[in-house]
Parts: structure tokens; C-alpha cells; sequence
């Protein structure tokens, strides 16, 4: 170890890799996690001794026997939008579905309608906000999407609103999505193609690594998806896509010859859609939470592992289907209703985020990867998965700086 140590948590009852190369989840009893500056420099067996006597500009903290895992990456969340969507919640639990809301002017639209008058600012607070309460329960990293503007300005405003939040002490990092086919334009369908394909996608690539689509009857077919992926990718934005959500409609088989990061949502994907997707490397993303609001069948998260996929776990935060910034909820929901042991769907909210964001450098406790951990508020790493609804998350530790602290220990 020649970096000089600038954090150590010590004392740790279970530290929880996440990292294959230990098992899943990796577990590492009586362990410590040291950093320098941002970077892990030892995640393993000890109680301090290398470290027999900290100096004063060394952060030391004993984690009392408690249990320590990676930072959560929410690798699929739309919290850049303004206004209220609530009556469609208490809508739709009387009986009106989602496609009907959206026919009769509400949804994605109605979204669209509150959010594209706003400014960066008022756009940027409403992010900031949502992020500061993903960071609370242990997110360190979060992807945010576009999708809220429609108008290529504003589109921009959304990217800009959430790039704004970037970077702050007390935020998860942020990666930007594009993701202009989201609501249907109202002006002609080709010129509206036309300008994402080109401003569009242009203008966005200094503002994202991703473009994203809603591959779905209703909103945009395969082949206007595979358009605007294609010009993306020229671009040099990698390719994501909304897939199989609530019919099949081909965006998983699009997604893999496409050679796109990720597939997402996919709970109507079939057998040979899920095979594609695990032969072209695509993560498969589960957003157990939107699948639970609406309804239909859950996310494939057994099936996905059985075909050899990689597999994620997101929040899908938005105002229409999933309004959460919990990974510990999806977390606990993956292994309820998506066919994921509470090992997998640990692994899947970390390294499988991770890996839908394609960031090397994060998603395990290992050397040599960024210190984004969280000392958790009980000694059972399994609680992630077991205590429904409560947020385990104690200290939140981001590029090797705590950034949060939690409040009551949840009982058990
Ligand atoms: O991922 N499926 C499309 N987009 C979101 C919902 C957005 C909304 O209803 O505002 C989703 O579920
Ligand atoms: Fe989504």
C-alpha cells in the first residue's frame, strides 16, 4: 500500500464485495475499507492494525460490527420533471389504466406540459432534491434521463438541470440519458425524427453518454427507435432502450443487434428475446417498482440470470409509474416478485448498475475501484432485502467522503 490512507472504516462485521472473485455476495468477515483521496487502497480481512494510529487528517470510523456494501447505482430514473401526477395514481387504483390515462391527455404528457415550461433552475432544484433523498438511502450514483421536454430546447434544459446537480458534496454522481422518443410530438411525426436525428443527438452528446428510447405500441415502433439509435450511436452516445413494457413490440431483439448498453423493464419479453439480449452482452434492467404500480406480469430477473444476462436493479423514479427513490425497496421487490435471491439482487442494485452504465470503476468494494460505500444500520447485510420499506443506509461514504448519515436504527 504506498497511497497514503485518507478514510478507513474499520470494525466491520461483514464487508459485502459484491465482487465475484469473493462468491455472491462476496462476503468478508471482520474487515476494514480503506481509501486514498478517492480510490479503495484495501477491502479485506482486519481490525485496524495496519493503521495502528491514525493521523489527524485520516477520517476513521468504527463501523461497530455493522455491515458495509457498495454504493447503490440507480442505473434507470427520469427525476427531472416538475408537477403532480397523483390523481392518476388514485385514477388507475379505480380502475383506469395507464394507456387510457395517457389517450385521454394525461401521462407522459401531462408531465411534458409542466415540465417544459420550466427553467434549469427550477428544473435543477426539483432533481436536486430527489437525488439528495436517493443519496440517504444509499445511492452514490444515479442516471438521470431526459424525455420530459419533447421541444429540442427543452430537452436540453432537462440534461442541463440534472448536469447542474453533478458534482455537489452532497449528490450522488450523475450520468445523463437523452431520451427523446418518450412522448409522442404533436406536429408531424418524420419532422420531428428528422431534428433528433440531427440537432438533436448533436446537441446531446455534449450533455449525455446515453440515448434512450420508448420502444412500445403507442408510443415509437422499432424502426423509428432503431433510427434514432443509429444516428445516436454516430454521435457517440451509447444505446439504451425501454423494452417489452407493456406488449412485446421487438425492443429487446433491437436492443442486442444494436449492441446496446442495456434493455429495461422487459416484462413481456419471451425466451429467445432474453437469449439475445445475454448473448450480446446487453444488461437486462429490472424496474421491479413500475411492474408493481401497473400491474402485468413481474420483471424477468430469474429468467435474465438463467439466460446468462447481466442483470441490474433501478428505481425507474418518475411520476407516472414508479415515484421512489429507494434501491432497498427495489432491492427487496426484485427478490419478492422478479425471481432474484437476496445475494443477486444486492449484486444486481451495485456491479449489475454498474455494468448498465458501462462505469468500469465502481459497483464492488475492491482496490483500485472509486470508495463509494454504505455502512448499513444493522450487521445483516440481508436486511437490504428482508426489512420492506426501511432504509437501511447509515453512513453514506461517496469517492471516499462521507456525504450522509443516517437517522434511527431500523429495528428488526
Ligand atoms: O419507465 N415507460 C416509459 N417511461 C416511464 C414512465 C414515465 C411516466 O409515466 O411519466 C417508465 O415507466
Ligand atoms: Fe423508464
Amino acid at each position: 500500500m504506498t497511497a497514503a490512507p485518507t478514510l478507513v472504516v474499520h470494525n466491520i462485521g461483514a464487508l459485502v464485495t459484491c465482487d465475484p472473485t469473493h462468491g455472491e455476495p462476496g462476503i468478508v468477515s471482520d474487515a476494514m475499507l480503506v481509501a486514498s483521496g478517492s480510490e479503495i487502497i484495501y477491502a479485506g480481512r482486519g481490525r485496524g492494525a495496519l493503521f495502528p494510529s491514525p493521523s489527524a487528517d485520516v477520517v476513521d470510523i468504527d463501523a461497530r460490527g455493522a455491515a458495509v456494501i457498495p454504493g447503490f447505482v440507480d442505473a434507470h430514473t427520469h427525476i427531472a420533471w416538475l408537477g403532480d401526477r397523483s390523481g392518476e395514481y388514485a385514477a388507475r387504483a379505480a380502475g383506469a389504466t395507464y394507456e387510457e390515462i395517457a389517450r385521454d391527455g394525461g401521462g407522459i404528457r401531462r408531465t411534458v406540459q409542466s415540465t417544459a415550461a420550466g427553467t434549469v433552475e427550477e428544473v435543477s432544484a426539483a432533481v436536486a432534491a430527489r437525488a439528495r433523498r436517493m443519496l440517504e438511502h444509499g445511492t452514490t450514483t444515479v442516471e438521470v434521463k431526459s424525455g420530459y421536454g419533447l421541444e429540442l430546447g427543452a430537452e436540453m434544459r432537462q440534461l442541463d438541470a440534472a448536469l447542474a446537480v453533478a458534482g455537489g458534496d452532497d449528490m450522488p454522481d450523475v450520468v445523463t440519458t437523452y431520451l427523446p422518443l418518450h412522448s409522442l410530438p404533436e406536429g408531424d411525426r418524420e419532422e420531428f425524427l428528422a431534428e433528433v436525428c440531427g440537432p438533436g443527438v448533436r446537441e446531446a452528446a455534449a450533455r449525455a453518454r446515453f440515448c434512450d428510447v420508448f420502444c412500445e405500441e403507442g408510443a415509437f415502433t422499432v424502426d423509428e427507435c432503431r433510427r434514432v439509435l443509429v444516428a445516436a450511436q454516430r454521435a457517440g452516445l451509447a444505446a439504451k432502450v425501454h423494452a417489452e413494457q407493456r406488449t412485446n413490440s421487438g425492443g429487446a431483439r433491437m436492443a442486442a443487434a444494436l449492441g446496446a448498453v442495456s434493455a429495461d423493464h422487459l416484462e413481456h419479453a419471451d425466451a429467445d428475446d432474453l437469449r439475445a439480449l445475454a448473448d450480446a452482452g446487453v444488461t437486462g434492467v429490472l424496474l421491479p417498482g413500475a411492474a408493481l404500480v401497473l400491474g402485468g406480469p413481474p420483471p424477468p430477473g430469474g429468467r435474465l440470470l438463467a439466460a446468462g444476462a447481466t442483470v441490474a436493479v433501478a428505481t425507474d423514479c418518475n411520476p407516472g409509474t414508479c415515484f421512489s427513490e429507494s434501491m432497498p425497496l427495489m432491492v427487496s421487490l426484485a427478490v419478492a416478485t422478479a425471481g432474484l435471491t437476496p445475494a443477486q439482487a444486492l449484486v444486481a442494485a451495485t456491479s449489475g448498475g454498474a455494468a448498465a452504465l458501462r462505469l468500469a470503476d465502481r459497483g464492488m468494494l475492491r482496490a483500485g475501484l472509486r470508495c463509494d460505500a454504505v455502512i448499513l444500520q444493522t450487521n445483516q447485510w440481508i436486511d437490504v432485502a428482508y426489512h420492506l420499506g426501511a432504509n437501511p443506509a447509515g453512513t453514506v461514504i461517496r469517492a471516499g467522503h462521507v456525504v450522509a448519515s443516517g437517522g434511527g436504527v431500523p429495528a428488526r
